[in-house]
């Protein structure tokens, strides 16, 4: 279903335990963003064969539970920082996948680095993003990627903010100012994930209201909800827990000002499913509707620029 409306969806990122919770709140859910990297296997560009062998069941599983609700494509693989060139078979992958599906509505991928030039496994995605160097180099690596990915995916792309565990000084660009030339130059919008700003914060970085107040609000077109929890003395982006009091207040007081925003979603990693509890979960997703409630966006909003 393709929505017409004044205002922001409620979604869920799709995991195993996106169904049975769906099944419990249908009307609640909206949205679904589909992660292609978790549906299938990456054999590597070395692989002996096809590379890509697709999990059972898990596309005829989507195809349903998209049925009626908005869909779009949340990639990690494609690490577009990183200065190696974009690895067009899995974008190709990308674009079959999202062509099975329907289309997706648009693409995003995280503003981190998850590969790294001569790396010794074949497309590891690491667990964890690694900050990436806001300069002119890397703007130019991204621009050109960006480009060529819009072409073969065919829908608006937005790139989302990482979660970071110490701040790195001494930047050219801060990340709201490359993610709004971005933006102003028509490459892309903005995935704003709110709770990793939050983790930022908890790991000595920048007070989130500073980095939302520098973002252009025109760009923003998804937010992201979610918790996490502490480890080792860090504030970790595990997504095993409901969204924290603090986030809730950014996503109140600028969520509003966002007047291209389409969808607001939560995460959660499906091994917390039990732990977080299907009611608490149902109370999340009944508070998304209250915020969506206090948006009133552009209902053409869906393009990047
Ligand atoms: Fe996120």
């Amino acid at each position: 279903m393709r929505m017409t409306q004044n205002r922001p969806a409620v979604g869920l990122l799709y995991n195993p335990a996106t169904p049975d919770l769906v099944t419990h709140a249908p009307e609640l859910v909206e949205y679904i963003a589909v992660m292609p990297d978790r549906l299938w296997f990456d054999f590597g560009a070395r692989a002996v064969g096809r590379r890509f062998h697709r999990t059972l069941g898990a596309m005829e599983e989507i195809r349903h539970y998209a049925k009626g609700r908005m869909l779009a494509g949340h990639g990690l693989g494609m690490s577009l920082p990183s200065a190696i060139p974009l690895d067009e078979v899995f974008v190709e992958a990308v674009a079959a996948m999202s062509a099975d599906l329907g289309g997706f509505l648009w693409y995003s991928e995280h503003l981190s680095v998850f590969l790294a030039p001569r790396g010794s496994v074949p497309n590891a995605q690491a667990g964890l993003g690694l900050p990436v160097v806001y300069d002119e180099e890397t703007f130019e690596i991204i621009r050109g990627k960006l480009q060529r990915l819009k072409v073969a995916l065919g829908c608006p792309l937005l790139l989302e903010n990482g979660s970071f565990f110490t701040p790195v000084p001494d930047m050219d660009m801060t990340e709201p100012a490359f993610l709004n030339r971005l933006y102003a130059e028509g490459l892309c919008g903005t995935l704003l994930d709110l709770h990793n700003l939050y983790v930022g914060w908890r790991n000595g970085g920048p007070p989130p209201s500073n980095y939302i107040e520098e973002l252009d609000p025109d760009a923003v077109v998804e937010i992201h909800l979610g918790g996490g929890d502490d480890f080792a003395g860090f504030y970790m982006d595990s997504h095993s827990s409901l969204t924290p009091p603090e986030v809730w207040s950014y996503a109140f007081d600028y969520a509003p000002r966002f007047k291209r925003l389409r969808a607001i979603t939560f995460e959660f990693q499906e091994t917390y499913y039990e732990r977080i509890g299907v009611d608490a979960l149902v109370g999340e997703l009944n508070r998304m509707h209250e915020l969506a409630a206090c948006c009133n966006t552009e209902s053409s909003a869906i393009h990047a620029r």
